[in-house]
């Protein structure tokens, strides 16, 4: 293992900068969404890039996608040993093989161009510097694309069915509609049937690692190189449909109207009021509402709101949870609505690894860069993998904190900085 091994800077921006014409917006971001053209045109470009990387190419039920880099030649795939030696590695599971890394290709709808990509092309990137350097390793290496991270369907899709937490019902009632998300996985060849059998033993996996734009402001603020990542946040999603009556918009009085549009409206304003009072560690957002049926001249009859919320306080989530549909009722009643609600899904909040945490600050101190700990408002593959194997994450500077946004970015150096630091975590905790 080489301290001094650092990726190829020249060669990792040549990809991102292929990469980043799929779905490329006038606006200079990205549109991307999970199983869009743009996507699956992205998924094909990243198959091609590690097979002339000359790493073998992977891919399975869930429609991750994998560039794979075997340490020890095995030619009757005789089973590995486990790692040894290096302090940090023999913190890691006797059985585990294969150690990932990775983030994702899709983006949010009109989203920036690192969010997600800067991982993966930072992933292949180690694997192609490990590799030519010939560094012996006791554990297989992976840099892995994960399917949906960003939830245009699920979210955390693909590392939900890898490590074994995808349920049939978080397939019946996806955050995107069930026949978006069937027509989405027709098109990539997948089924619910596949996507429930891509399960990997636990035992084989050897921990998971991610390099990421930190998408807020604190590291540019502070100006500091890297930060460690201690906790992902959780995630919370509902579906909230008010539903009242269609009516004459011009001949209906004020005071006879069940419109769906006020207490979609009161209620917007009175969770943010809520959150801001009542739980200042937490986040909500009202992100889309749809009115029904959606005309100029009539009384809104339905609004669909989509709410989500995040803590990373388990606890913490449990109240706000009670809080934000008790005031949803409150505000149906109050406008004289009925009020459905569906739940549609549950990130847990996560704690980050101590030792992958150690060896990213230690591969920080190598390759001499600053670092500070810090919490993930966002959501990440990681939250997958938190029960499963050893998880952490580093965070590189976004510039004014921009992100889901075509105005998202992060310096050239910042990024190569982010990759060294991935790289020599990665030889930490897989070295021989
Ligand atoms: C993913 O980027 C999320 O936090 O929603
Ligand atoms: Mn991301
Ligand atoms: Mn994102």
């Amino acid at each position: 293992m080489t301290k001094d091994l650092r990726v190829n800077a020249d060669r990792m921006l040549a990809s991102f900068n292929q990469l980043t014409l799929f779905g490329a917006t006038a606006e200079g971001g990205v549109h991307r969404p999970t199983f869009h053209e743009a996507h699956l045109a992205a998924r094909r470009w990243f198959r091609e890039e590690v097979e002339r990387s000359g790493l073998e190419f992977r891919t399975d039920g869930a429609g991750n996608h994998s560039a794979f880099l075997p340490v020890v030649a095995s030619p009757s795939g005789a089973k590995q040993s486990p790692p040894r030696n290096a302090e940090i590695a023999s913190e890691l599971s006797p059985l585990a093989t294969t150690l990932l890394l990775g983030s994702h290709l899709d983006s949010v709808p009109n989203g920036g161009r690192f969010d997600g990509a800067l991982g993966i092309i930072a992933a292949l990137e180690v694997l192609r510097t490990v590799k030519e350097s010939g560094s012996k390793l006791k554990v297989n290496l992976e840099a892995i694309d994960f399917t949906d991270e960003e939830g245009t369907l699920v979210g955390l899709l693909g590392s939900a069915a890898l490590t074994g937490h995808l349920t049939p019902a978080m397939l019946q009632t996806p955050r995107g509609g069930r026949e978006n998300l069937v027509e989405g996985m027709q098109r990539a060849g997948l089924s619910d049937e596949s996507m429930l059998n891509a399960a990997r033993p636990r035992e084989s996996l050897a921990g998971y690692l991610e390099l990421h734009i930190e998408q807020g402001k604190r590291l540019e603020r502070a100006g500091i190189n890297i930060g460690i990542v201690s906790a992902i946040v959780g995630i919370w999603s509902y579906r909230l449909s008010f539903i009242g009556r269609a009516d004459h918009a011009g001949t209906t009085t004020m005071d006879d109207r069940l419109d769906a549009s006020l207490a979609a409206s009161a209620f917007t304003l009175g969770a943010r009021e809520l959150v801001v009072k009542d739980f200042p560690g937490c986040v909500v957002n009202v992100g889309k509402m749809d009115f029904a049926p959606g005309a100029f001249n009539i009384v809104p009859e339905r609004v669909d709101l989509s709410l989500e919320f995040r803590s990373p306080d388990e606890e913490e989530f449990k109240r706000l949870d009670v809080a934000l549909l008790e005031l949803a009722g409150h505000e149906a009643l109050r406008f004289g609505l009925a009020l459905r609600v569906e739940f549609l899904g549950k990130h847990s909040p996560s704690l980050m690894s101590a030792t992958v945490q150690r060896a990213y600050a230690e591969a920080c101190e190598d390759v001499g860069l600053t670092h500070v700990s810090l919490t993930s408002g966002a959501g990440h593959d990681g939250q997958s993998f938190a029960d499963v194997c050893p998880v952490g994450m580093i965070f590189v500077p976004s510039v004014a904190g921009a992100s889901h946004s075509p105005r998202e970015f992060t310096k050239w150096d910042d990024c190569v900085n982010g990759a060294n630091v991935l790289l020599q975590a990665a030889l930490k905790l897989s070295a021989e």
